[in-house]
């Protein structure tokens, strides 16, 4: 589509948000965010909107606060996920949110002051983190849009991953895609997954690779 049509669409949802907003007397600048982001960088964004609530509350129910250790994110966006670990009792201290574009982190600092953001490409986790961490990772939680990557990219980042996390840490990733974003049968990792939850726009299904 050429850019001019982008742009004019892209004005178009923003006016159908705010009309919206004004009958329903409610806000949604973190979705005007995300339409906004995903029109500059589609396929880094990977979603058009963030996740809901419920989508949210699945990956971060995986995640048992009481495991001592950083809980990492990758790609938190807006911070839904983020929230969600919250309120499933991580405290905001433990987090380490990894995000590439630069008002996202700037919109986590101010919501979460006391984690760590920091701004950088979540596909060279062990370069950016690897003598950072004090401790080995208690989580790692993925926003990413896998799928947009090659298999071999996505491999590489969750052998990576299992290097920075506690032995049966949880790799958490949600995904729109039928399929698994990496596949089950990787040697030594042992795969679940949540039922798909058609409340999210779209469906998704969240993922949890432990190394055994
Ligand atoms: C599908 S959105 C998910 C956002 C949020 N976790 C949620 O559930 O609403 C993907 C997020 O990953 C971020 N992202 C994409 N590629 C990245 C990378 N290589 N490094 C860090 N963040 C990345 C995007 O900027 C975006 O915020």
């Amino acid at each position: 589509m050429p850019i001019q049509a982008l742009q004019l669409l892209e004005k178009k949802i923003e006016r159908q948000i705010r009309l919206f907003e004004t009958r329903k007397g409610i806000r949604l600048d973190d979705e005007v965010r995300f339409i906004r982001s995903w029109f500059e960088r589609p396929l880094t964004m990977g979603a058009i909107s963030p996740s809901g609530k419920l989508l949210a509350r699945t990956m971060a129910s995986y995640v048992d606060p009481s495991i001592r250790g950083p809980v990492i994110e990758l790609g938190p966006g807006t911070g839904p996920v983020t929230e969600a670990l919250v309120e499933q009792g991580v405290d905001p201290s433990r987090l380490v949110l990894i995000e590439f574009n630069p008002d996202f982190c700037r919109l986590l600092r101010t919501r979460y002051p006391d984690a760590t953001v920091i701004r950088g490409d979540a596909y060279s986790l062990r370069r950016m983190l690897g003598s950072m961490l004090e401790q080995p990772a208690a989580a790692i939680v993925s926003g990413l849009p896998l799928v947009t990557k090659p298999l071999k990219t996505r491999v590489r980042l969750i052998r990576e991953a299992f290097r920075l996390m506690q032995p049966n840490a949880p790799f958490v990733q949600f995904t729109y895609a039928v399929m698994p974003p990496i596949p089950k049968a990787l040697t030594g990792v042992s795969t679940e997954a949540s039922e798909r939850i058609w409340m999210n726009v779209p469906p998704a299904r969240v993922w949890v690779y432990r190394k055994d």
